[in-house]
């Protein structure tokens, strides 16, 4: 669809899900990632080029112990399982968020895809560890640590644009639809820069349930933007 370049997904409501199911959480999980799979699939088909997805915050840091290891164990899995099909499939597979803080081994794997699907045409971008605040405090010391260096040169020069390539999403362009599933209307730290003008859809439909119907409803809530917008757009 015109317009529609970049798609951002929270992928909410996998211990939903597995609860409605009578199974553990990581179930939701695994099943939260075949769902994915599909997103890939209509995205894709509707010629969207971005496809960012929360995967993990850096406030999920504090659940279990038993479901952050399992979630580690289920990307290090998904990295392995997939990394062909990524590769065939001309995805181009990235990570946003404070990668320091997962494993050495998984930061590897991350790095060692980053690097062989890097030739891809569609991106995935895969939030990890990752907070909006953080990721701006981040941005907001990183311009610091230059603007001493040039002795404070250009400081009232710089633009939105100038800041915006101090962020992870430097070469990504912002998200023109986010789409929240399992019922919750909150952006939960996802985003908050890159958000701005993005259109959001929020459906009560559980992440693992998120099917083309649902996909469908997204994308026919976007292509009403431009009325929304209204006159800002004339
Ligand atoms: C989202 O599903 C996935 C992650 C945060 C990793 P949840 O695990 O938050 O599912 P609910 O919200 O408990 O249903
Ligand atoms: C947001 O979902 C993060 C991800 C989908 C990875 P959460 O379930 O962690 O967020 P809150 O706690 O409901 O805000
Ligand atoms: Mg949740």
């Amino acid at each position: 669809m015109k317009g529609l370049r970049h798609i951002a997904v929270i992928m909410d409501g996998n211990g939903r899900w597995a609860a409605a199911h009578r199974k553990a959480r990581i179930s939701g999980h695994r099943a939260g990632a075949d769902a994915l799979d599909r997103m890939m699939h209509y995205c894709r088909d509707e010629g969207v080029e971005f496809l960012t997805v929360y995967a993990f915050s850096t406030e999920n840091w504090k659940r279990s112990k038993l479901e952050v290891s399992g979630l580690m164990k289920l990307l290090s899995s998904y990295i392995d399982k997939k990394k062909e099909e990524l590769k065939a499939n001309k995805v181009r597979f990235r990570v946003i968020g404070r990668r320091q803080d997962l494993s050495n081994s998984i930061q590897k794997k991350i790095a060692a895809l980053e690097e062989y699907t890097k030739d891809g045409d569609f991106t995935l971008v895969v939030a990890l560890s990752y907070g909006a605040r953080d990721e701006i405090l981040r941005a907001a010391k990183a311009f610091a640590r230059d603007a001493i260096t040039s002795g404070g040169k250009n400081l009232e020069a710089l633009k939105e644009d100038d800041f915006a390539k101090y962020l992870d999403t430097s070469d990504i362009p912002d998200p023109d639809l986010i789409i929240r599933t399992s019922g919750e209307l909150r952006l939960s730290n996802f985003l908050l820069w890159q958000a701005a003008y993005a259109e959001f859809y929020f459906t009560d439909t559980l992440w693992p349930d998120f099917d083309r119907e649902q996909f469908d409803k997204a994308i026919e809530s976007f292509s009403h933007r431009e009325r929304r917008l209204g006159a800002r757009l004339k």
